[in-house]
Parts: C-alpha cells; structure tokens; sequence
C-alpha cells in the first residue's frame, strides 16, 4: 500500500485526478470502478477540465460500487427529490465527458429482483476483463462502499441494509438539505461486495478532512477487521494507492508520516 499525503483538498483531487488521467492513457480501454460520496466530487471537476483539454473516455467501461435500494435513474422525479447515486454521477461526471452509455454500470436500486441483478452485475464485471481501477472513499463507520460493519471479506455484490451511523451521515450531506425526513432516506442499498472490491487490479483510495482522520488511521494502521471493512486494503494484493489530506492523515500514528510523505514527491 502506498500512501500519499497532500496539502489539502484541492491538491489530493488533483492528485488523484492525474492518477485516473495517467491510467486511462495507458489503456484507454480500462474498466473503472467509480465512487460516490462528496469526497471524490473535486477529482470528478479536475477530470471534466482534463476532459476539455482532450483526455478520452470512449472507451472506459464504468462500473459503480453501489446504489441505494428504490432509487435508480428516475427521470420523472425532479432533481430535488432524486438523491440517487445514478443522478449524481450523470451531474458530477458522466454528463460532462464522452464515456458511452452503454458503457456506464450502476447497480439498479429500482430493480424488482435484486438477487438477479446483483448475480447478474457481478457477471458484467467478469465479461468486461474485472476492475483495472476502482476508486474508493471511507464512509464514517469505516466502511467501503455499502459494507457495513460485519460483512465478509468475501462479500459480493448483494443488498445491506445501512448501519444507524451511515444513515445520519448520508442524511446530513444530501438528504437533509433537499427537504427529506430521516426516515424517508433508503435505509437499504444495493454494494459490490469487499470481495468484488478486492478483486480489482488497483485500488485508489481517497480520504480528506478531520472528520476521517480516526477512521482512517484504524483502517490503515489498526487491525485489519470486519468492523471497518476497509482495513481489508492490508490484505489486499494488488497495487493500492491511498491519497489523503493533511487533516485526514493527522491522526496516522504507527506509520512514519514523513517517510509517507518523502515516498510520493
Ligand atoms: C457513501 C458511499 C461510499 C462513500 C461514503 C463516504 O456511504 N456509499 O462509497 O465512500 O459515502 O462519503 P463522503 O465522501 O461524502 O464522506
């Protein structure tokens, strides 16, 4: 595992950015996992502006990590009432750059037979070659994705239902705004699995801000535990790259932050 330590929010984006860009050259074919989360939105903008200066994405495949149960691309709900995944990434990325449509996975939280279609998601995930490259943030109880605390490490794409921290999270960054009651937010979600994630070539990782500073550390530094799901990167075995910020790297203890920091100039 690889840690990057950045100044703050603006540079760990483009970092990151610059990372998804350098990738995508190299195989303009590649299989992206793409995240959510308010996390990712700054490196999602720099990729738009390197978009315009001519970085290609006809031939990225997209597949998402995860969407909430009963929610999907429903275009008859205004966009106030719409805080699915699908919409966020058509608003922050995919409407504003040339990957193909047909080429873009999210899971269907409007699909009337879940079982199917996770099986079925898991399937296209194979057929398209696996994940050259999935990105990943960490929710507030550790988790990657939907993995809630106690999912297997062996996990696949399946429904969880939402832990009581992810939901006050979730509500207070885009449900609260737009009007919802707590108890209309999905409490349900429908997530690639730790053990579809673990099988992706290269894993990018990002994390900024105080609030993760705890949660992180364990995840990077603690044991590694089914009780935050993303400490399943100690045990990953492909080339993970973690970037965080100053503040999301305050509270790295074990680890030598300047030798973190001297490796990725
Ligand atoms: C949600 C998503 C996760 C994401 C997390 C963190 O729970 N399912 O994939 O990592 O939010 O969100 P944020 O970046 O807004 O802190």
């Amino acid at each position: 595992m690889e840690i990057v330590i950045k100044k703050d929010y603006e540079q760990m984006s483009r970092f990151a950015a610059e990372y998804i860009a350098s990738f995508i050259r190299k195989k303009p074919n590649c299989v992206i996992g793409f995240a959510t989360g308010s996390t990712p939105i700054g490196t999602y903008r720099e990729l738009i502006r390197m978009h315009k200066n001519g970085l290609d994405f006809s031939n990225v495949i997209a597949f998402n990590l995860d969407e909430y149960l009963g929610l999907g691309m429903d275009l008859s709900k205004p966009y106030s009432q719409d805080q699915s995944y699908h919409r966020f990434m058509f608003e922050e990325l995919f409407n504003h750059i040339n990957i193909k449509k047909e080429n873009i996975h999210i899971p269907d939280g409007l699909t009337n037979n879940p079982d199917e279609f996770c099986k079925a998601y898991e399937d296209a995930i194979k057929e398209a070659g696996g994940i050259d490259l999935q990105i990943l943030g960490i929710g507030g109880d550790g988790h990657w994705a939907f993995n809630e605390p106690g999912s297997s490490f062996e996990s696949r794409t399946r429904i969880e239902k939402l832990s009581e921290q992810t939901i006050d999270d979730n509500y207070e960054a885009f449900y609260k705004n737009a009007g919802f009651s707590r108890d209309e937010m999905p409490h349900y979600a429908i997530t690639m699995g730790i053990g579809t994630i673990l099988e992706a070539r290269n894993l990018l990782m990002l994390v900024n801000g105080y609030k993760k500073a705890d949660i992180v550390a364990k995840a990077l530094e603690g044991p590694v535990t089914n009780q935050i799901t993303a400490s399943a990167i100690q045990i990953y075995k492909g080339v993970a790259t973690v970037v965080l910020d100053e503040e999301a790297a305050s509270r790295l203890v074990h680890g030598d932050r300047h030798h973190y920091k001297s490796v990725n100039i």
